[in-house]
């Protein structure tokens, strides 16, 4: 029983310590990605001092298990590295039940009612947590702890019902948990994977884009997206090449002449690799290969079955046009076939197939045509390049409507197309957006609709029902385009479309004379367009068509539909312009263009002239160099174009028009006709962009335009004279956004940004675990990541811990060889716990290497802390050797670990007797073979087992072990066989990797005063029990986990390696030290060779060659580069630099330190103006502080400063005070800001606009002027923006604006050559100025918004990979799986009167003199949370 005297001394060592509440407990828990229900918060309050105690309350609420999961969090938060770690092992568990009870009776706080009965399934289910435990560790020995403790409550009725806060203790540096009548005692943790969130998070560049391109794949802007165009034309040509080779493999099948060369090699892997890729993906060539695949089946067939006769042609035809005839029959009926569902006969689905000389019928054709569309070289058209940044027009112009109509008319339903165009649509802004999509098309073709989740395809004429299309979308067949009357019927737009979605079919086009369903190049088709029923008022037609078919697209085409013209690309061209010319005559102003690869995508404006309507009164703002008038400019003309302007609000000048005297009606309307233009230049205006994006989304913005010029030539022009220049063209097109840059008109874009895979050629790489989007439990997850400035952090001076006597200067050593273990198999596939220590470095897996020393050449080899697998490498000397003579590197990296390990267990605890009896289980496994090579040289009696026969028998040839002393390792049968040879003795020496009953067998058949020698982690980390009885015949049991003395007892390293030095000469029988066989893998197959050991079929090791071995073996020899490969970008901080952020101690301030320590930074200056230090920055910072004390490479120095920053000159002294305090500087982070949300209409300048301008643009303006002249060479230069500025949001133009600002400061960094990154942030879930008052956990926010809260890791993976890319403005945004628009949700005004009166006063707002226009659906989130925080 605890002591209450003891108790009592505990809780006062606790005086002076830092408190933090409930709130904040679970804050840091949720940041490590605990996810505790409410039964689970048990911790009331907490006190610590961060190394020796802490001190608590915790909650008894009336169940045992939730009590005692309450107690263990008492070690969560001082845990340093902010992980999800779960208590695994404890070695102590006592309950005194008495004492507990007692206790809880004594501060019982209940009433008298009773608590609801709670299951423990229930329980366990809320802690998240316990889950994890519940999943991956439920053993007997939890399961009987479990049923415990239901019967010491069950026991006691009335403690179910009690409510208790009861004192708690834990000592940190003992990890023991100690309350009244609980003792919980040497707690061990393992880190498991987090789950992030479950929508994959959207990661994407945001640029300026020209509205019209010539070559939308390759005109862009940043050198990886240059490097994918043209590695996509690349790619094409290596598709038709492909598809070439197959047709002229069909073409000889057939007896016809074919120039095509044979494919080389890499060829075929690729062909391979796209025949692999996604089903209904390239498959013209996946019709090709099965088409000569099917005729060699046939030649096969027919080869078997009449062997004895002369082998004959495929096929015999008389002439070749009958053989052309033959071959494109064979084509059309495998095309067909395929198309109707695969591999099948095609009987099944199609009436008849057709013959030689059928042409397809229509819906044959169509069926095939629709077919054909999915193939690399027609779907081009549809790429994200081409079509997003003109759909994204739409939204422009027309969001922040809530609901957007979109008619597609294409021959086939196409809704893959449609697919992507709903979501460019939708993920335009960031409130819930509803679209309805009516795909029309063409009766009596077949539908093959595919959903993100089924393919369906039917060969009815009948188009698909609606009941298969996704949410929204309306799919209707027609006769005839326009539609006659029934069709007319069926066609139930909800409104006009504001987009047409047109596709054309270079076949069907060619087919217009056998019954046209539209044809663009007839009047008709746009002026049904324009007709009144169509398409809304300045809504836009996407016309997406073909300029050129690939040749091999051509022959097909042609041998496919054989009647059909299929056009010449001359014809096709001029088919273009003919539609471009019928489109103006019906008003389409053509707006954009985008053409790639044959093609053409145009966006067009639908601009009607109604006589009915008065012409639009335009007026402009500029900046004229005073920010507060042209922000009250602007905000008199909002109140003006939403009516309520007063006389004298606009100054005179700019407006004219405005000025005439009119009627009340006349002002009405005048009101609704007012276009404003903002004139801006990036010099003087350079947040524009992300001001107006948020203007228009307040009442009134939509009268607004924007000329946004970039152009920074002070010769060039400026806005002002741009628009007087092109104020015809801009005022007709009236598009929302108008930025020019480089002579040419466009928009700011969001581009799918593949950071996940983003890679650069290097020769200097390494294999590592973990991707984002992904946990950490699948080989897939591995990758070669480069490792070009990653700096090695273990060899600073170090203040204690493992490595506190260790010479601290490291070498690099370039990689030839490095070998696997399995342990890094378990880690890599998320099947081994790793141990907190190892959280704290890069790299978990790699633990030995073979190569040279960069700085002398010689060859060596080494043990390493994680991370060999590795071009090149840092370590300590002392983990080194010298390779032996006539070692190969593959030979040395085979042997380190397993001669280690062996030498550990056998000789240095074990002391092996010469002439023992050795028992090696698995014996033809590395350390198994290293164990024979060291019993034989010991000469003892050797018995050994393995998994296979094969094993056995290459054990008895290649060791020469007697057969009847080899076993199965699958059974216990050795253990018999064993005793009757060694009459009843047993074995001194047993090597074990064996588990289970394998292992008991093995105790069992240890001999008197006999060793044994345990490798088989898995049973150590399970806690397998051992009987103790057996152990009175002076057994031994040694647990060898050599990981732990390498860098415990690092003078053991060094008694290894000579040992092993003085027993490996090459050629000596009896050498003890003999090279390991091994399967070798390239780096390339790295994965392979992690896959293949799982498979258990190898003998020995397996070595990964990351260099070939040169001939000449000397120091002198030259070091050649690794092998250039493609590896992931990664982010490394210099151990030596100093990183600052601004507006560190923020919410994201503190987890950005944490991180930067995690990846090597280790002197941090956090700026704060407050210096007041909340519980929870008290929490987070403290253990920040501490992590170097308990991890060595953690070491950090953490600095505050305090000084104003809000001049030029204060932001100099900051930097000026870490340079000579600190020395240079590697980072500045700028992540101040101070939020002041509001309606543009009543914002005020100084305590509106410019708190929130100051805090983030003025103070980026400084720290980039100042970081440019004392520190030019900075490594990273972060800002953190927003989605406010990229998407826009309600009540943020003066965020909107200073966000822009760091965006444009960025590129231009970017531009000179500087480093300099923008991430526009969505909503962040867990630390920050929006989480503060979140308390719905995220659903407030979900309610009414597209996009949900990321968490704070997944912002610091996306930020980890953004920083080694070359996008300097990217965002970062986790979409919320579309299941209804504006209609449902708090969007459409489902959220409480309360929560809408709470937001709408957020923005200074009186709710009852709301515009009635705008609704909940078009607020923001930041803001009202944000301000919130403020309060
Ligand atoms: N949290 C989100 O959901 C979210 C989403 C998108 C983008 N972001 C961006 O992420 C960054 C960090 O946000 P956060 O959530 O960590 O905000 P936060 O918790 O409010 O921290 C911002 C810090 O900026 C400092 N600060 C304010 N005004 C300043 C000024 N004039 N000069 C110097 N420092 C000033 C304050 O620190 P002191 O009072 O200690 O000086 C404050 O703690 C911001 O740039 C924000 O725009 C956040």
């Amino acid at each position: 029983m605890l002591s209450q005297t003891v108790y009592d001394q505990l809780n006062a060592d606790c005086g002076g310590m830092t408190t933090i509440g409930n709130e904040d407990i679970y804050k840091d828990y949720r940041v490590r990605g605990y996810e505790y229900g409410p039964k689970f918060r048990g911790i009331v309050d907490f006190s610590t001092d961060f190394k020796r105690h802490s001190y608590g309350s915790v909650r008894w609420a009336g169940h045992m298990i939730a009590y005692l999961d309450s107690l263990l969090q008492m070690g969560g938060p001082v845990v340093p590295v902010k992980e999800l770690i779960v208590p695994v092992v404890f070695s102590y568990l006592k309950i005194d039940p008495n004492v507990l009870f007692k206790e809880i009776d004594a501060n019982n706080i209940s009433s008298s009612e009773v608590a609801p009965e709670v299951e423990v399934g229930e329980l366990l289910a809320d802690s998240s947590a316990a889950a994890h435990v519940e999943e991956e560790l439920e053993n007997e020995e939890l399961a009987e702890m479990r049923s415990k403790m239901q019967a010491i409550t069950g026991e006691a009725e009335h403690v179910k019902n009690a409510d208790a806060v009861l004192r708690s203790y834990c000592s940190v540096d003992q990890m023991a948990i100690v309350a009244p009548g609980v003792e919980i005692h040497n707690v061990t943790g393992a880190s498991i994977g987090r789950k992030v969130h479950p929508a994959p998070v959207t990661v994407e560049g945001h640029q300026f884009v020209a509205h019209f391109e010539e070559v939308a794949n390759e005109n862009l802007l940043h050198q990886e997206e240059v490097n994918n165009g043209s590695e996509r034309a690349a790619e094409l040509a290596q598709y038709e090449t492909l598809c070439r080779w197959e047709y002229g493999q069909l073409r000889k099948h057939f007896g016809l002449q074919s120039t095509e060369e044979e494919i080389s090699e890499p060829e075929k892997t690729l062909k391979e690799r796209f025949l692999g890729a996604k089903e209904g993906t390239n498959v013209l060539l996946k019709v090709l290969t099965t088409a000569v695949a099917e005729l060699v089946d046939e030649n096969n067939n027919n080869t078997n079955t009449n062997s004895s006769e002369e082998k004959e042609p495929t096929l015999i035809s008389t002439s070749e046009k009958e053989q052309l005839q033959q071959l494109n029959s064979h084509l059309k009926a495998v095309c067909l076939k395929l198309a109707t569902g695969g591999t099948e006969s095609s009987s099944s689905s199609v009436e008849t197939p057709p013959s030689s000389t059928d042409e397809l019928d229509p819906i044959q054709a169509a069926l095939v045509r629709s077919y054909l569309h999915a193939d690399l070289t027609a779907s081009t058209g549809a790429e994200e390049r081409l079509i997003r940044p003109l759909v994204d027009l739409v939204a422009e112009n027309f969001v922040p409507a809530k609901e957007l109509t979109v008619l597609q008319l294409a021959t086939e339903p196409q809704l893959p197309l449609a697919l992507k165009v709903d979501r460019y649509l939708a993920t335009s802004t960031i409130f819930k957006l509803n679209i309805d999509y009516n795909l029309v098309h063409l009766k009596g073709t077949n539908s093959t609709v595919t959903t993100t989740t089924t393919t369906t395809t039917t060969t009815s004429a009948e188009a698909a029902s609606s009941e298969q299309m996704p949410y929204n979308f309306t799919s209707t067949a027609v006769e005839q385009w326009p539609p006659v009357t029934e069709d007319q019927q069926q066609l139930q737009l909800k409104a006009q479309p504001h987009l047409a979605v047109i596709v054309d079919d270079p076949v069907a086009a060619g087919n217009q004379k056998k019954g046209s369903f539209f044809d663009l190049e007839d009047g008709q088709f746009w002026s049904t367009l324009a007709g009144s029923t169509t398409l809304t008022a300045s809504g836009f037609a996407l016309v997406l068509l073909r300029t050129s078919l690939a040749p091999i697209e051509r022959q097909l085409y042609e041998a496919l539909f054989e009647d059909s013209e299929v056009p010449t690309d001359e014809e096709l061209k001029r088919r273009a312009e003919t539609v471009k010319a019928q489109a103006a005559l019906q008003h389409f102003l053509p707006v954009g263009s985008k053409a790639s690869h044959g093609h053409l995508a145009l966006i067009f404006r639908f601009s009607p002239i109604d006589p009915q309507q008065p012409a639009p009164v335009f007026s402009t703002v500029v900046f004229e160099g005073d920010e507060q008038r042209w922000l009250e400019t602007v905000q008199a003309k909002l109140r003006a174009v939403n009516g309520d302007a007063e006389e004298g609000d606009e100054p005179a000048k700019q407006d004219q028009e405005s000025k005439k005297e009119k009627s009340t009606e006349e002002a009405a309307a005048a009101v609704e006709q007012q276009i404003v233009w903002l004139l801006a230049d990036q010099a003087t205006l350079p947040g524009a962009l992300g001001f107006f994006n948020c203007l228009r989304k307040e009442p009134g913005g939509r009268q607004f335009r924007l000329l946004f010029n970039l152009d920074q030539d002070p010769n060039a022009e400026d806005a002002l004279r741009l628009f007087n220049r092109y104020s015809v063209h801009l005022t007709k097109l009236d598009l929302a956004v108008n930025v020019f840059k480089s002579g040419t008109f466009g928009s700011y874009r969001h581009l799918t940004r593949n950071l996940l895979t983003a890679a650069k050629l290097t020769t200097e790489y390494h294999l590592n675990i973990g991707a984002l989007n992904s946990n950490r439990n699948d080989l897939g997850s591995l990758a070669l990541v480069d490792s070009t400035g990653e700096r090695q952090i273990g060899h600073l001076p170090v203040k204690g811990g493992l490595m506190a006597n260790v010479p601290t200067r490291e070498r690099k050593y370039a990689v030839y060889s490095s070998a696997l273990n399995f342990r890094d198999v378990m880690l890599a596939s998320g099947r081994l716990f790793p141990p907190v220590q190892l959280l704290t470095q890069n790299c978990m897996i790699g633990t030995e290497f073979a190569g040279r020393d960069l700085e002398t050449g010689e060859r060596v080899f080494g043990i390493h802390h994680g991370g060999a697998f590795a071009t090149d490498l840092h370590q300590l000397p002392l983990y080194v050797r010298p390779i032996p003579p006539g070692w190969s590197y593959d030979d040395a990296v085979g042997a380190v670990t397993v001669y280690f390990t062996v030498w550990y267990g056998l000789l240095y605890k074990a002391r092996l007797e010469r002439g023992s009896t050795v028992l090696i289980h698995s014996a033809a496994g590395g350390v198994g073979q290293a164990a024979l090579h060291v019993a034989k040289a010991y000469d003892c009696t050797i018995f050994a087992t393995a998994g296979s026969p094969e094993k056995r028998a290459w054990l008895a040839e290649h060791f020469g072990l007697p057969e009847n002393h080899i076993f199965s390792s699958r059974d216990t049968v050795f253990e018999r066989e064993i005793r009757e040879r060694t009459a009843g003795a047993g074995v001194k020496y047993i090597v074990n990797s064996l588990i289970g009953e394998q292992l008991d067998a093995s105790l069992r058949l240890m001999a008197d005063n006999g060793h044994f020698i345990e490798l088989a982690k898995a049973e150590m980390q399970n806690n397998k029990r051992i009987g103790t009885f057996a152990f009175l015949r002076n057994l031994s049991y040694h647990g060898v986990a050599i990981e732990q003395q390498i860098f415990k007892e690092t003078h053991r390293v060094g008694e290894f390696y000579d040992w092993m030095l003085a027993n490996c000469e090459v050629g000596r029988e009896d050498a003890a030290v003999k090279p390991i066989t091994a399967h070798v893998f390239s780096a390339e197959n790295a994965v392979t060779a992690f896959r293949f050991m799982t498979t258990g079929k190898h003998k020995g090791k397996i070595v990964i060659r990351f260099r070939e071995e040169e001939e000449e073996k000397t120091a002198s020899s030259t070091i050649a580069p690794a092998v250039p490969r493609l590896a992931q970008t990664r982010t490394y901080f210099d151990p030596y630099a100093t990183y600052i952020v601004v507006g560190g101690c923020g919410g994201v301030g503190i987890e950005l330190a944490h991180w930067l320590v995690k990846k090597g930074a280790k002197r941090i200056v956090l700026t704060t103006r407050s210096k007041t230090r909340t519980p929870y920055q008290a929490l987070s910072l403290g253990t920040l502080a501490i992590t170097g004390s308990v991890f060595q490479f953690f070491t950090n120095e953490l600095a505050y400063y305090s000084e104003d920053l809000s001049t030029e000159e204060g932001v100099r002294a900051l930097i000026r005070h870490v340079q000579t305090e600190f020395g240079p500087v590697g980072g500045v982070f700028h992540l101040a800001v101070s939020l002041a949300d509001g309606l543009l209409n009543g914002m005020k300048y100084a305590e509106g606009w410019r708190r929130t301008v100051d805090s983030k643009a003025t103070l980026a303006v400084h720290l980039d002027a100042v970081s440019r002249e004392l520190c030019p060479s900075l490594p990273y230069f972060v800002c953190l923006s927003s989605v406010s500025a990229g998407r826009g949001n309600v009540g943020q133009t003066n965020y909107g604006y200073a966000n822009s600002v760091l965006e444009r400061i960025v590129e231009r960094r970017r531009a000179d050559g500087l480093h300099g990154l923008a991430v526009q942030y969505g909503p962040i879930g867990d630390v920050g100025l929006l989480s503060e008052l979140d308390a719905t956990g995220g659903s407030g926010v979900q309610a009414f918004a597209s996009v949900q809260l990321q968490r704070i890791i997944s912002c610091l993976e996306v930020l980890n990979r953004a920083m080694a890319s070359d996008h300097p403005v990217v965002s970062s945004l986790v979409f919320a799986e579309r299941s209804g628009g504006a209609g449902s949700g708090a969007g459409a005004g489902g959220t409480s009167e309360g929560m809408l009166h709470h937001l709408w006063s957020a923005l200074g707002v009186d709710p009852e003199t709301l515009p009635d226009h705008v609704t909940l659906g078009e607020l923001g989130m930041e803001s009202m949370f944000g301000e919130f925080a403020q309060f």
